[in-house]
């Protein structure tokens, strides 16, 4: 559960780190904001390249951030874009999700005037491949 004020503190958190995006050849600016487990909040921004395949999204970056802080587990995903589409997250990105979070984990997707849609992990990515596949093979 998202409660508002929840969603208000992603919100700004993904705004903020919208308004740093590297987007110069898109320029489609994009921000995300993860709650890990520990209530921290980690924000990332989209960075481009002129190697086009090297660019990097704004999930990305911010599960980056939330890993170098030492949050594992993922409670809620917030991601704001632009556009008259809504700013879902990108295949790669539903993976990348995947790794730290469960089915069930929220994922809000906004524009620069709010909300615009609510889903979870296992919409966006039903019949995943995640870590417990794996578990077997761990040590
Ligand atoms: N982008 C993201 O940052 N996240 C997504 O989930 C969708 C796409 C970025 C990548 C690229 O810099 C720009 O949006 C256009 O695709």
């Amino acid at each position: 559960m998202v409660d508002e004020q929840l969603v208000d503190r992603l919100t700004a958190a993904a705004r903020a780190a919208r308004e740093q995006a590297y987007a110069p050849y898109s320029r489609f600016r994009v921000g995300a904001a993860l709650l890990d487990e520990q209530g921290h909040i980690h924000a990332g921004c989209n960075v481009e390249n002129a190697a086009y395949p090297q660019g990097t999204c704004a999930e990305a970056g911010a599960l980056a951030a939330m890993v170098l802080a030492g949050g594992r587990r993922l409670r809620a995903v917030l991601v704001l874009g632009e556009g008259d589409i809504a700013c879902t997250p990108c295949g790669g990105c539903r993976q990348k999700l995947r790794e730290f979070g469960p089915d069930e984990l929220p994922v809000l997707v906004a524009d620069t005037t709010g909300v615009r849609a609510r889903y979870t992990l296992g919409e966006l990515l039903p019949a995943s491949f995640g870590p417990q596949h794996l578990k077997d093979l761990a040590e």
